[in-house]
């Protein structure tokens, strides 16, 4: 469904990203991308939908290449991908409700969707979105005044008003403590299982990639240096992956249990 041919991204100044990535990521798998900082997380999940244009090869999705996509075939594309930030990237002014009809915007003309006007089927989407993520009763709230991990599960909602097949996550709870944590991965988990959406994370904690991925892809230097399960993302597995043992800061067990 996600398929990486000898992908390679160099950025401007010679740093490289992604060195020559072959990768075949299948419908409904739930992957957890971990490395340490700069070994090219991000770049491989935001080379995915475009969000980084890659130097050379090719990316595919469901066998058509987005990589040669442009115009109205790209924003096809890209509509079925739902991208979720480490900032949560909300309107913060506008209401729940606003923000997850945001998923609807590649479906609809720009006028339609500026004058805010959705049709009913799209509005039926956003609440069951909502509903879906425990956040019904705050449809009208700003989102300014939510939780961090509030303001997470609206833009997973915004993800499956989307119909999107795919989601990105670029370390989605970077920012959120760790009960918060929990929840805002159980929503990603749930929603993976309940309707196969093939999701891509990005994580540092060891403990929560081994918790919740079906498949552990590890990076370093822009390359694939691991792929497995869970049992098979031992300890030594994540040191060979970072160049190190683990540190405690990449546990969240470890952090949860520092601060009490
Ligand atoms: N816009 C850019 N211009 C130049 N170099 C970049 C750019 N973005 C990333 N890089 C470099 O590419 C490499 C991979 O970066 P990337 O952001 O993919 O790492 P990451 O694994 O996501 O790290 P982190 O855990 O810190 O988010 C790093 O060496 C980084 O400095
Ligand atoms: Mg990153």
């Amino acid at each position: 469904m996600i398929r990486f041919n000898q992908v390679s991204k160099v950025y401007p100044g010679g740093t490289v990203g992604l060195n020559n990535i072959d990768l075949t990521i299948g419908k409904g798998e739930f992957v957890v991308i971990v490395g340490l900082s700069g070994a090219g997380k991000s770049t491989l999940l935001r080379s995915i939908n475009r969000l980084h244009e890659i130097t050379s090869g090719e990316i595919l999705i469901d066998g058509q290449s987005i990589t040669a996509a442009q115009g109205k075939r790209l924003r096809m594309m890209r509509r079925g991908i739902g991208m979720i930030f480490q900032s949560f990237n909300l309107v913060k002014r506008s209401t729940v409700i606003r923000n997850v009809l945001a998923g609807r915007v590649g479906y609809h003309s720009t006028l339609r969707t500026m004058l805010g006007l959705f049709p009913k089927p799209d509005m039926e989407l956003a609440f069951d979105a909502l509903r879906r993520v425990n956040m019904l009763e705050k449809a009208y709230q700003r989102a300014d005044q939510l939780s961090g991990g509030q303001q997470q599960r609206v833009s997973i909602a915004r993800a499956l008003a989307q119909e999107a097949k795919i989601i990105l996550a670029d370390e989605p709870v970077a920012s959120l403590d760790p009960l918060t944590t929990r929840q805002v991965m159980d929503d990603l988990r749930r929603i993976n299982r309940e309707t196969g959406i093939t999701t891509v994370v990005n994580l540092h904690y060891v403990d929560l990639a081994r918790e919740y991925a079906t498949r552990i892809i590890g990076v370093r230097a822009g390359e694939i240096v691991f792929d497995g399960t869970p049992i098979q993302a031992t300890d030594a597995a994540f040191s060979e992956i970072y160049g190190r043992p683990v540190s405690g800061d990449e546990r969240l067990g470890g952090q949860a249990l520092e601060a009490n």
